[in-house]
């Protein structure tokens, strides 16, 4: 079978770029350009840590675009207080020998999607460029052959309010946009965003243990994963009051290659821009409002498997005795 193709839109990030390493990692995917978007740090930051983490996996030809600086309405607020100055957790990677790309990434997303019979999105950051894309060219938009994005909640709690997740409360008014083109475009019925929340992404935290153990099967990978993510743990710690950090944005890129990773159902779902409880998303789960299901949202996961599947193909592990130590140091079920 021949690999997808994917575009990664992302703000890396600590967790993005563990998401792009497991990307970058899996046979049925073929990256064919990483997009950035203002999000946990400002765009030029972030177009530097894709290419850092492209060079760390020794992949620099696939190509790295520069997308939109700001949100749609909302003045930009960054998460470098989660992410570390750098966005990389503080971890000193030395700076990228490439460059991006001349092309900015809403011309770049326009130009591939009219062009490929078959290319999806994975979003792991603020849907600012996807929305500026709508804006510019709602055909290539349309193209889109699958939309999975990390963002939103359904009944888990906030990490930037009560009620809403970073990537939607960032850029409300983007997210607003793109969840209602599925609800409403002719072009696009049938169609949904499969949406990895902190339903689901809450499950998946790596923990020192976890950490300790990568180091053994990859030292190298192993040993940059423990850098960047030491700032991330501190901050959950603090935050969250657990000791390992939720590691969001590889769940979606894990669910993209194996739909059996996550299990949820549909719904209309409205994401709110206004007011106290802006970001939130607004899952119809009963259909009370007879809606278009414009949504699959994701609330069943398994992190096992999850952990199982980055452990081989990033690091490089045996699934035999990957298995063995993970009926060592996986055996509690983290509550949602
Ligand atoms: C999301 O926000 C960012 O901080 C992470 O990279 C992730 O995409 C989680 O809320
Ligand atoms: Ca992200």
């Amino acid at each position: 079978m021949n690999a997808r193709k994917v575009i990664l839109d992302c703000d890396p990030g600590i967790d993005d770029a563990l998401a792009l390493m497991l990307a970058l990692s899996l046979p049925g995917l073929d990256v064919v350009g990483i997009t950035v978007v203002c999000g946990n740090v400002p765009v030029e930051k972030g177009v530097k840590n894709a290419l850092k983490i492209l060079e760390l996996m020794n992949r620099t030809e696939i190509p790295v675009y520069a997308g939109e600086a700001r949100p749609l309405v909302r003045p930009y607020v960054d998460a470098m207080d989660t992410h570390g100055e750098d966005g990389l957790g503080e971890a000193g990677f030395p700076d990228p020998s490439v460059s991006c790309s001349s092309q900015d990434a809403v011309s770049f997303l326009a130009d591939r999607l009219s062009a490929e019979e078959e290319l999806s999105v994975i979003a792991l950051g603020p849907m600012t460029n996807l929305a500026r894309l709508l804006e510019r060219s709602p055909e290539a938009f349309a193209r889109i052959q699958e939309l999975v994005s990390m963002g939103g909640t359904y009944k888990s709690h906030g990490n930037c309010s009560p009620v809403a997740e970073y990537n939607y409360w960032c850029d409300p008014d983007a997210a607003a946009k793109v969840y209602e083109a599925y609800a409403s475009m002719p072009e696009l019925s049938g169609k949904q965003i499969h949406m990895i929340g902190l339903d689901v992404t809450r499950k998946i935290v790596l923990t020192p243990n976890l950490i300790e153990y990568m180091k053994r099967i990859h030292p190298v990978l192993g040993g940059k994963i423990e850098a960047i993510t030491r700032f991330y743990l501190d901050f959950h710690w603090q935050q969250e009051g657990i000791i390992g950090c939720v590691t969001n944005d590889p769940l979606a890129v894990a669910y993209f290659a194996d739909r059996s990773l996550c299990s949820g159902f549909d719904a209309y779902t409205a994401v709110e821009t206004e007011g106290i409880s802006y970001g939130q998303t607004l899952v119809d789960a009963y259909d009370f409002w007879k809606k278009p299901h414009n949504s699959y949202i994701l609330t069943e996961t398994d992190p096992f498997r999850f952990w199982l599947l980055f452990c081989c193909q990033v690091l490089g592990g045996d699934e035999s005795a990957v298995r063995h130590i993970f009926s060592q140091i996986l055996t509690e079920e983290v509550p949602a």
